[in-house]
């Protein structure tokens, strides 16, 4: 193996996925104490302590206590250097959320074991079944008490349609958490309350017939072992190849809080998910060990840093490696441009690392030449797919305070939707503007932005829309009627592609049924 090829080798980029309040940000935090990144867990949320986390960069974020933005920790587990893309967790999650899930090769499942599948979590596996990402699921908060495990199982299975094989088992739970038995290496693993800030020394037995178990457990280590009898016969055992295609999900059990388990699923991360995975492009599909650069930028992100007012594209290392210095093709434009400054994500800010690997993602400065779905390679024309928008679920109509900027505000709104911080419809009927988001808080942040950056003050107004679909189809005649009859319903998005807005769902569907031989898109790709 080439240098390269080993480095390639040993990433792995995933995301967490949760239903907010499951634990996500907790999760963080001890992941980054295993990873050496944090000294003590307890820095990365601010929520009460008044501590900002690493990745809390925007004011907004700050004054909110909440993470907008996805953000980047790399750091070394085991053999391997682990990048975690952080999402926003929060009620306002926005498109960035489903954007960075293509960017990664695995994901966590984080569910609160007392609470079990969360509506966030179904919509978000949605889309990791765009690429039929591997998923690890970690079922969190056993110091409480939760929900029957095997019910927990059953319920992400009949719900999230992928089959759990539990690694780990729960022994007891709430006040009774005694650990868990790590079903493959016959060991129990047991659990000392209120360590939770510290990595804990490993106390264990071994097998499941020890004496010593009886010991520890007393009375309950007979239920126990005819527990775990149950559960092997009632449950799917782990396969590897079912996991990297998406259809099977290793399960393990802790507490986020008390720091327990979550070193169990990152040896289970570190050993099963993916290393950087081959990525589509219109011609031809792009292998991480491939020695020249490529890349996606996946998110756009303003104002990291209030001094500065540009803002930084985070790219996906596709294949090759990034060197500080490099030239690259910008091949939308056309365009060499030099990297000279970009951002790496070292947790902990140690040092600043000149390189980074297919797997990896680097932050490049935007001074507004640079998209959501573009891509940067060394000299070959090549496009990636795969980097999508996503029907928006909110609606408003916005409006100027002034109705003499009217220009800026659509220069702003339309390149404001280019960078995918938000989308925009125009009807054809009329001139209004609607502007479609997924979730509530992207609509503060742009009319934020654009008095910002635009100087343009806009006011929202409620729009009866429901959701929006974009449409075409490959019969012109039938397509040419659609467009007759629906035309007060149809608009122009940012990037002038035709979209159906329906005004309820009940029109959407009856759209559908009159319409077959046309689609109607809930996803669209830059
Ligand atoms: P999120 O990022 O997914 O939204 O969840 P977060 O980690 O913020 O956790 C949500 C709440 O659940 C927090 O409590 C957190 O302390 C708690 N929590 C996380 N993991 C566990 C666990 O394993 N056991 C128990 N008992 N609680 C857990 P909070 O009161 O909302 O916040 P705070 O106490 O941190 O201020």
């Amino acid at each position: 193996m080439s240098k390269h090829q080993s480095e390639v080798a040993k990433r792995r980029t995933f995301a967490i996925i949760s239903h907010p309040d499951a634990g996500k940000t907790t999760i963080t935090e001890k992941v980054l104490l295993f990873g050496n990144a944090l000294q003590q867990a307890g820095t990365v949320k601010g929520k009460k302590s008044g501590q900002h986390a690493k990745s809390d960069w925007m004011q907004m974020e700050k004054d909110r206590g909440i993470s907008v933005t996805t953000s980047v920790m790399q750091f070394p587990y085991n053999e391997c250097l682990v990048n975690l893309l952080d999402t926003p967790g929060h009620e306002d999650f926005s498109e960035d959320t489903y954007r960075t899930l293509t960017a990664v090769d695995s994901c966590l499942m984080v569910i609160d074991a007392a609470k079990g599948v969360e509506e966030r979590t179904i919509k978000l596996m949605e889309v990791t079944r765009l690429r039929d990402t591997p998923i690890i699921t970690f079922m969190n908060k056993l110091d409480r008490d939760t929900r029957d495990p095997i019910e927990l199982m059953d319920e992400v299975e009949d719900v999230l349609k992928i089959a759990c094989a539990p690694i780990t088992w729960p022994i007891g739970m709430g006040k009774e958490f005694k650990g868990v038995y790590n079903l493959y290496d016959d060991e129990v693993i047991l659990y000392s309350t209120g360590q939770g800030h510290t990595i804990q020394e490993r106390r264990t037995i071994q097998g499941l017939d020890s004496p010593e178990l009886d010991k520890e457990l007393g009375a309950y280590a007979d239920d126990f072992r005819d527990e775990i009898e149950l559960v092997r016969g009632a449950s799917h055992e782990f396969d590897l190849e079912m996991f990297l295609a998406g259809e099977l999900t290793p399960v393990y059990f802790g507490t986020a809080l008390g720091n327990f388990g979550v070193d169990h699923m990152l040896d289970g991360l570190t050993a099963w998910a993916p290393a950087p995975q081959a990525r589509e492009t219109h011609d031809r599909k792009v292998e991480p060990m491939e020695e020249k650069f490529s890349g996606f930028v996946f998110k756009i992100q303003a104002n990291m840093d209030p001094q500065h007012r540009d803002r930084i594209a985070f790219l996906r290392i596709v294949s090759g490696k990034y060197q500080k210095g490099m030239k690259s093709k910008h091949v939308r434009i056309g365009k060499e441009v030099r990297f000279s400054d970009a951002l790496t994500f070292m947790a902990g800010d140690r040092e600043a690392v000149e390189e980074a690997s297919a797997g990896d993602i680097i932050g490049l400065h935007n001074h507004g030449s640079i998209q959501i779905g573009d891509t940067f390679t060394q000299g070959e024309d090549l496009k990636f797919t795969g980097i999508p928008h996503f029907a928006p679920e909110l609606f408003k109509r916005i409006r100027l305070k002034d109705p003499l900027k009217q220009k800026q505000l659509l220069k702003g709104i339309i390149q404001l939707s280019e960078e995918g911080a938000v989308q925009v419809f125009r009807p054809l009927k009329n001139n209004d503007l609607i502007v479609g988001a997924v979730g509530p808080l992207q609509f503060d942040v742009v009319a934020q932005r654009l008095k910002d950056e635009y100087k343009v003050e806009a006011i929202y107004e409620p729009i009866s829309v429901a959701t929006a679909r974009w449409v075409d189809s490959d019969d012109k005649q039938k397509m040419a009627e659609f467009e007759k009859k629906a035309y007060d319903n149809l608009a122009l998005d940012g990037g002038d592609n035709l979209t159906y807005i329906a005004p309820t769902m009940v029109n959407l569907s009856l759209a559908q049924e009159r319409y077959p031989d046309v689609n109607f898109r809930s996803t669209r790709e830059h």
